[in-house]
């Protein structure tokens, strides 16, 4: 089985191309290196032993995406090439819809044109906005989205819906991702962000190095145990394996449309995490009580227990 991968060289791209190749799958990498860096292609060549196709292109770019399948026998996508960063999206709307939206259009356009009709989508928490109960279910209100990255995850999944109405040969899986962490055990792909980080975890080990001088805790007034928010932190190694457990699902016949959560049920607080890193690490992490940032919420964590019966997660 081939799969294509867009963005096969970034964070929850690489470590999933590491567990496709160890499954035993062939897989073609799409990645124009705009938030990652080809060192992580040479990485999973020197985990797995194994090598794949590569093309450093945009995936929006429809020459470039009917080439590949023109070149290669695919059996289904992976698409990992969306733009993810919440603040830059309110200043780059355009950008965001452009990437994530016309290069989801592009690549479920190309690939019906060439009959390949199995498609994992890379969706996320933040399609519930802030929820109305926490752990979140499947079944939960969507929408809400308070920025423009939130929101062109839920269009595209609206999009999948309707595709999936129009012709229900396709077999999709839309996965919404709690918060990511971790890196992988040979310590040679792991989460890099270009620049300084947005999100808690690579903020948190570029101060333990002493890159970064201190942390910013958001808020301490929220309506949580300790007063800062509350997330779901899965282990990136477990989310690609999530994603292998629902192509598994997908590469039987007629599978259909499903939506998982991929978290792992437990929530933890801002300050949880500093104490748990300064804990592994032996390292200290100096912080200071900054103001909210605008957008977020207090709770967010989920109810895992369709993936963990439908797809034998267990994370
Ligand atoms: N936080 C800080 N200081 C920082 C960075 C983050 O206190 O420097 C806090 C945030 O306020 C929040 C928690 O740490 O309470 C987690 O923040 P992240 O930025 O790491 O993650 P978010 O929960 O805001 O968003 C992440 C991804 C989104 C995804 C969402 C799904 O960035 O892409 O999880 O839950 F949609």
């Amino acid at each position: 089985m081939s799969v294509l991968v867009t963005g096969g060289a970034g964070f929850i791209g690489s470590h999933t191309a590491v567990e496709l190749l160890e499954s035993g799958r062939e897989i073609i990498i799409i990645d124009n290196f705009s938030n990652s860096k080809p060192s992580a292609l040479e990485a999973i060549k020197k985990i797995t032993g194994k090598d794949f196709k590569f093309y450093e292109a945009d995936y929006t770019d429809r020459k470039v995406v009917e080439k590949i399948f023109e070149e290669n026998k695919i059996d289904s996508v992976i698409n990992f090439a969306g733009f993810k960063a919440v603040g830059e999206s309110v200043e780059k709307p355009i950008e965001y819809y452009t990437n994530n939206i016309y290069g989801a259009l592009i690549l479920l356009d190309t690939m019906r044109k060439y009959g390949v009709k199995k498609f994992i989508f890379s969706s996320s928490a933040t399609v519930y906005g802030d929820p109305e109960i926490v752990p979140i279910t499947e079944d939960c209100k969507t929408g809400g989205t308070t920025n423009p990255y939130g929101s062109s995850k839920l269009f595209i999944e609206q999009i999948l819906m309707d595709l999936y109405k129009s012709d229900n040969s396709w077999d999709i899986s839309i996965l919404r991702y709690f918060n990511p962490v971790g890196a992988h055990k040979s310590g040679l792909i792991g989460e890099e962000p270009q620049g300084r980080p947005n999100n808690l975890m690579p903020f948190i080990a570029r101060v333990a190095e002493g890159t970064l001088k201190e942390l910013s805790v958001f808020g301490n007034d929220y309506n949580t145990k300790d007063g800062t928010g509350v997330r779901d932190y899965i282990h990136v190694v477990d989310l690609a394996k999530g994603h292998i457990k629902a192509l598994e699902k997908l590469e039987k016949e007629n599978s259909g449309l499903f939506i998982y959560n991929l978290g792992t049920g437990t929530g933890y607080s801002v300050l949880d995490m500093v104490k748990a890193f300064e804990k592994a690490t032996g390292k200290e992490v100096p912080y200071k009580i900054a103001p909210r940032r605008a957008g977020d919420i207090a709770s967010c964590y989920s109810d895992p227990t369709k993936a963990r019966n439908e797809l034998r997660m267990d994370c």
